[in-house]
């Protein structure tokens, strides 16, 4: 796929979103009822590309915690490195197509293990949808999508971090609170 001419470069090929079989697997309802190939009016959903510098990706971050000052370079040269690990980050992003804006967006990121038979697992971070596009299900929509791909990309498992408040939300792709298990934390900044 191009714009204007000039060759799009993906995170992650776009023909895993397509290959996904979301209107027989996925986890939530819809209604009125969108997919990731219509999400919605003027929407589409894909891969993050480096070209979503310039459509406002990191401002819509701004939404979840500090993103700092990140030049182009320093975005360029980290996209580089996450595009050169094949398979392991999953950025999916919404653009209106109206305004060229990234309005959604949430990340899956398969690690590697040596345990269970060399497995891997799948994490869900930074699920963002911007402010004036919320409850129109995109948030839904992302965490599905990404769920589904999870178990595409092979991941025995898929898990995630988030607020008590959020816990409503995350079940209804399946998502459960693990009896005896905690999620601890040191950090080296302040929050
Ligand atoms: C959380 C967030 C991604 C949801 O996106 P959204 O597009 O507004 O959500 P949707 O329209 O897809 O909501 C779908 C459903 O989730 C529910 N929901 C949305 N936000 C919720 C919340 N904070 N708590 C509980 N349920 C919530 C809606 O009621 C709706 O339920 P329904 O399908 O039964 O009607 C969005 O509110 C957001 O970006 N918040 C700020 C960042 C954030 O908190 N991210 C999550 C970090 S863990």
């Amino acid at each position: 796929m191009s714009t204007n001419g000039v060759e799009e470069v993906y995170l992650f090929d776009p023909q895993l979103l397509e290959e996904l079989e979301f209107d027989d697997q996925k986890c939530a309802a819809y209604r009125p009822d969108i997919s990731p190939t219509h999400p919605g009016e003027g929407l589409s959903l894909r891969p993050l590309c480096i070209s979503d510098f310039d459509k406002g990706y990191l401002s819509l971050l701004t939404h979840l915690t500090k993103v700092g000052d990140i030049s182009r370079e320093q975005f360029e040269e980290r996209f580089n490195l996450m595009k050169a690990q094949p398979g392991l980050y999953h950025t999916v992003v919404i653009e209106d197509m109206t305004t060229n804006q990234i309005i959604g967006s949430a990340t899956l990121v398969k690690e590697m293990h040596f345990i269970r038979q060399c497995a891997s697992r799948g994490r869900i971070e930074d699920v963002v949808v911007n402010g004036s596009y919320q409850g129109k299900q995109l948030g839904k929509l992302l965490v599905d999508v990404l769920t589904l791909l999870s178990r595409r990309v092979g991941c025995y498992k898929v898990s995630l971090e988030c607020l008590d408040k959020m816990v409503p939300f995350y079940s209804k792709f399946g998502y459960v609170k693990e009896e005896g298990q905690n999620y601890m934390c040191r950090r080296y900044v302040p929050k």
